[in-house]
């Protein structure tokens, strides 16, 4: 009996590195890739801004309507042309001109990566000012945040992100990124799930979970669409070649719509988590909970420091987002090193090497961007810092989702049959991708670039 159909055996099944994940390797690396500083750092402050439960249930329909779609779309991409982020498009017989986009898309994903590693870095430095208890020796924690990025300690941090993120890459997709992977998301959700029943405990901590459990529709407003559209795609780490390079590495007897719900499911139930963890934290001491970027860093430790213990739920809190970014930017590392490795014929390790000791460099100016250290480096209103991820999540991110979802839904043919979808499904896939994707995420270029306003 055949139980593979003749189609599982493509001529591009033989192409690429021939590295493979394994069923289960696969959809926890997926979800290490979007479950991120995204989950446990943006998220929480921008649903403290923009109005609570209100806005998680508008970011939850855009990861169903737009996100998902992308998603199975870049997976696709990716496990048809069997490539990197680039040649998978030419891999699929289209024109070069889409490898060009590609190319950007990667170049995007590596930028980004020296942003994201500094952010990671500050939370290795937290856990570490936790569990030594060195971080409540002062009750002035806005202060302690500027001062850490008044010194030079971010970019130490940022080298020992991608020391690591590298390590574990050079080891390959199975032996390195898998196996991590395998670890750290479970680890991640026991982590999660006890420090959330801790902060259940916690006096006034209804109120915060009622906050943002409970929609308040009048808070809604069509920049906080936008907002929650644009933080879908970065979640699902869309726009920036990871999936597609992920997807490039998966069996072809996997689901891939399966894997996409997987996906979609556990990022949102990591949100949902972090969530329960940091606003009933927040208004169970007082704090507030829209208060920007400094949420996690500067109002939940003092919210550690009046708990009994605080310091080692403080230090496992911010260990366990040091996870989260790790399986980030390992996934953020392998988009560059699946292109040089093909485009150049290197090796896996002197790519590795290569790439993190240049994304290193690239990521110094950002790191010493912050706290006015160094004057040059704020230009426009804004620092290096800010301009690195205002570029990349606000224009590279939207226009690389847009390359795919016009790829898949007018360009590559062999879309339909490569996400395996049935008849009914299938249109509702492709009718996303070609009507209701592109004009949204065109939308969201234009209203975060600020072409557009309101
Ligand atoms: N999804 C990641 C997060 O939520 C961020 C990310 C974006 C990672 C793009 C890879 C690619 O933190």
């Amino acid at each position: 009996m055949k139980d593979q159909k003749q189609e599982g055996a493509s001529q591009s099944e033989e192409s690429g590195t021939g590295e493979r994940f394994t069923s289960s390797g696969f959809i926890l690396a997926a979800i290490g890739s979007a479950v991120g500083l995204g989950n446990m750092w943006r998220f929480p402050y921008i649903t403290g801004k923009y109005g609570g439960a209100a806005f998680f249930l508008l970011f939850f329909i855009c990861m169903l309507l737009v996100g998902l779609p992308v998603l199975l779309a870049e997976l696709s991409v990716g496990r048809g042309g069997r490539g990197n982020a680039s040649s998978s498009f030419t891999r699929l017989g289209a024109h070069k001109m889409w490898s060009g986009f590609g190319v950007i898309i990667i170049l995007g994903a590596f930028v980004i990566l020296s942003f994201y590693a500094i952010v990671a870095g500050w939370t290795l430095h937290y856990a570490m000012l936790s569990f030594t208890g060195q971080l409540f020796e002062n009750n002035d924690f806005a202060q302690q945040f500027s001062d850490l990025n008044g010194s030079w300690m971010p970019v130490f941090w940022q080298f020992i992100v991608l020391l690591l993120t590298g390590l574990i890459i050079i080891r390959g997709v199975s032996a390195g990124i898998e196996k991590v992977n395998k670890i750290f998301i479970p680890g991640l959700l026991v982590l999660l799930i006890v420090l959330c029943v801790r902060v259940m405990f916690l006096d006034g901590a209804g109120e915060g979970a009622a906050f943002f459990l409970k929609p308040d529709f009048s808070k809604l407003t069509a920049e906080s669409a936008f907002v929650a559209l644009g933080h879908a795609f970065l979640s699902l780490s869309l726009g920036m070649g990871t999936i597609i390079t992920y997807g490039a590495y998966v069996d072809k007897r996997q689901s891939l719509s399966l894997a996409t719900a997987a996906v979609g499911t556990g990022n949102i139930v990591y949100a949902l988590l972090a969530g329960l963890i940091i606003f009933p934290t927040t208004f169970a001491f007082g704090l507030e909970a829209s208060q920007g970027p400094g949420l996690v860093f500067v109002a939940l430790p003092a919210a550690f420091s009046a708990m009994p213990l605080g310091w080692l739920f403080g230090g496992l809190f911010f260990v366990m987002i040091a996870f989260a970014s790790l399986t980030s930017t390992i996934s953020l590392l392998e988009v560059p090193v699946a292109f040089v490795r093909e485009k150049f014929g290197w090796s896996r390790s002197f790519s590795v090497i290569l790439l993190s000791i240049l994304c290193f460099v690239i990521g110094v100016p950002s790191a010493l961007s912050l706290g006015d250290k160094i004057p040059w480096l704020t230009f426009g209103g804004k620092s290096f810092f800010d301009w690195v991820d205002f570029v990349c999540t606000n224009i590279v991110l939207p226009l690389g989702g847009l390359v795919v979802t016009i790829f898949v839904g007018y360009v590559w043919k062999g879309g339909a049959k490569e996400s395996g979808l049935s008849a009914w499904w299938l249109r509702v896939w492709l009718f996303m991708l070609r009507y209701v994707a592109p004009i949204l995420v065109l939308l969201v270029f234009l209203y975060s670039s600020g072409i557009i306003s309101f």
